[in-house]
């Protein structure tokens, strides 16, 4: 009989490799992102069980993707109901994981269906505010919003680090999550860019 912890660490690992065998850009964007945000929560203070649930949330983002993966890769930028049905992967993501993991942390469940909101109400689907968005849901979006930039997509390449601070620096993103990326000493952004620029 598995303990709880174990029984967590198998789903998890059963969703990444769903994912892995569905997505492999989606993948491996997941999981640097759960490492970012590792990072950034260990250097934003953050202890056990918080970190785990941070890092889960950030390694889990992005799974309902699984679900539109031929639309996701294509090589063009997106067309308008494309792009729309692609702002429902966090829902749809919450939904798959639910299906078997019942009792997922609520920071993991916000983090991942809080992901694509903005502190300004720039983001989606529901444009939300700073008063509705975690912390959890911070952390994930600059991590995922950083990796994102800072990699080859099928339909771009890598911007520039110029592009990324400009990006980071609009009210949209939690300012001190930024800091704790950009700042020199934790070694974040050079660390995760070093082969990009
Ligand atoms: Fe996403």
């Amino acid at each position: 009989m598995l303990n709880k912890t174990m029984q967590q660490e198998s789903l998890r690992n059963f969703l990444l490799s769903v994912l892995e065998r569905c997505d492999k850009g989606t993948f491996e964007h997941s999981i640097r992102v759960g490492k970012i945000c590792e990072k950034l929560a260990l250097e934003l203070g953050y202890r056990k069980p918080q970190v785990s649930y941070i890092t889960l949330a950030g390694l889990l983002h992005d799974v309902g993707k699984v679900f539109m993966t031929e639309m996701v890769n294509y090589p063009r930028t997106l067309e308008d109901k494309e792009r729309y049905m692609i702002s429902y992967h966090p829902q749809l993501g919450i939904r798959f994981i639910s299906i078997n993991w019942t009792d997922l942390p609520s920071e993991v469940n916000e983090g991942i269906i809080l992901h694509h909101e903005r502190l300004n109400g720039s983001g989606y689907p529901n444009n939300l505010t700073a008063v509705d968005i975690t912390m959890t849901a911070r952390i994930v979006a600059v991590a995922d919003v950083f990796d994102a930039m800072s990699t080859k997509r099928p339909y771009r390449a890598a911007l520039s680090k110029y592009d990324i601070l400009r990006e980071l620096s609009s009210p949209g993103y939690d300012q001190n999550v930024v800091y704790q990326l950009i700042n020199k000493k934790n070694n974040i952004f050079e660390s995760f860019t070093q082969n990009q620029f």
